[in-house]
């Protein structure tokens, strides 16, 4: 019997795990395991969280979808979730350490180890899974009804989720609050590597939601009153801002610091050689945002799947793992700012407001969530 542990069922360890149970599994003789640790019992579709935290805007079931019910057809001898959080890694003894959400500690053997504990969004906003779902969940509601009672707000990082926050309450809330976007650079959406045009179109759309962005503003202090009332927002040249609601969405954390640091770039990226197989290791794989080869995106996380899942497979059938991953070099994204205004890029081509609205603003593909979960599909393809 061999095992696969894999660690987070997020956007790529959840589907990974499909793929070796339908594909892999009834071609081993001895048997495979697959086990997924994952401290959150359900699946967030944070994808929507953009809009989800409006309250009343997305269903708690719609952006949370149970785990252990998504792989209930396959045989327990095959498959386990383990509700816990790797917390150590052993490479000699290809052992890691899980501390599970019931306070105990377990150790777990495996054959292959594949890394998908993917990023957090720094402060600990409900924009990510939190610790656990229950956590998750509860800072929603918090943050939703935060939302509801502030008439002023202000939100600093102009990257893809700042943008589509500040377009998504602007456009439910027109001029009833006042919605302010902090820039630090010169224009938006700078970071993702857009096309100046694209930037450009994002500024305008917003401008016409009613976003007063604010270029070249760097936050140097924040003070916010645990008892309710305004917070106080210091930029770096000293201008000071107050807002009933300060949003901080800037910086993207690797959850990689569980992991040996020989194993990790500077900025704490797991660095994999071009099999996604973790550097100076033979069964420690990488997948998703920890890794050090694409944009942090969903973008090119289908090709991703597919291809771990074909070189694991290889290997576990004692084939010779010979496939090299190529990394899409291409800028694909899809900013959506409420149902009505959006665009996107694809390569070098500016993308149309009506296609962004019809694919992605209509429901941030909610739509797709069970099937995605439950291993029906993967994101453009079948699985
Ligand atoms: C608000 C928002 C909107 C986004 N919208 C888009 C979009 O429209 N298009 C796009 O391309 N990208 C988008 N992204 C980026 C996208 O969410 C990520 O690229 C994607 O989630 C990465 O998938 P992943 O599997 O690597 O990691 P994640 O989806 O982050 O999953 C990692 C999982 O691992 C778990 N975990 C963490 N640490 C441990 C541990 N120690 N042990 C066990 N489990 C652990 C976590 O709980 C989590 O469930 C968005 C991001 C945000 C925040
Ligand atoms: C500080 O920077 C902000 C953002 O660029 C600008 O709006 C403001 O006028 C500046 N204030 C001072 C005192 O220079
Ligand atoms: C609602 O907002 C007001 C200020 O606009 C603040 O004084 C009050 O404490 C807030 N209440 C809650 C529950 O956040």
């Amino acid at each position: 019997m061999k095992t696969v542990v894999i660690i987070g069922a997020g956007f790529t360890g959840l589907p990974m795990a499909h793929k070796l149970l339908i594909y892999t599994v009834p071609k081993l003789k001895d048997g495979l395991k697959v086990v997924l640790v994952s401290p959150n019992s359900h699946f967030y579709w944070n994808l929507a969280a953009t809009r989800g935290v409006i309250p009343g805007a997305i269903s708690d079931d719609e952006l949370f979808i149970p785990i252990a019910s998504a792989f209930s057809q396959y045989s327990a001898n095959n498959f386990e979730v383990v509700l816990g959080k790797a917390d150590r890694l052993e490479p000699g003894a290809n052992t890691v350490h899980v501390v599970c959400n019931d306070g105990t500690q377990r150790g777990i053997s495996y054959d292959h180890l594949v890394i998908a504990s993917g990023s957090s969004i720094r402060n600990g906003l409900p924009f990510k899974t939190l610790d656990t779902y229950e956590a998750t969940l509860t800072a929603l509601h918090s943050l939703q009804n935060k939302i509801k009672n502030a008439t002023s707000i202000v939100i600093a990082g102009a990257g893809p989720t700042g943008i589509e926050t500040a377009g998504e309450l602007a456009a439910v809330y027109g001029n009833k609050k006042q919605i302010t976007l902090l820039d630090s650079n010169d224009r938006v959406l700078l970071g993702s590597g857009v096309l100046h045009s694209v930037s450009e179109t994002v500024e305008k759309d917003l401008q016409k939601l009613g976003v007063k962005v604010i270029h070249n503003a760097k936050v140097q202090t924040v003070n916010e009153n645990p008892e309710g009332g305004q917070a106080t927002v210091q930029l770096s040249n000293g201008t000071v801002l107050a807002a009933d609601l300060y949003i901080p969405l800037f910086g993207v954390q690797v959850n990689t610091n569980w992991l040996p640091p020989a194993l990790l770039d500077e900025s704490g990226n797991v660095k994999l050689d071009s099999y996604m197989r973790v550097e100076g290791t033979v069964n420690i794989w990488g997948i998703g945002d920890v890794g050090n080869l694409e944009p942090k995106q969903i973008t090119n996380t289908d090709q991703q799947i597919i291809h771990l899942a074909e070189t694991l497979d290889a290997d576990l059938t004692g084939e010779e793992v010979t496939k090299v991953y190529k990394p899409l070099d291409k800028t694909r994204i899809f900013v959506s700012l409420g149902k009505s205004y959006g665009t996107g890029q694809m390569g070098t081509w500016k993308v149309w407001g009506w296609t962004v609205n019809y694919i992605k603003g209509r429901k941030i593909f909610v739509d797709s969530a069970p099937g995605y979960v439950g291993g029906k599909a993967l994101r453009h393809t079948s699985m």
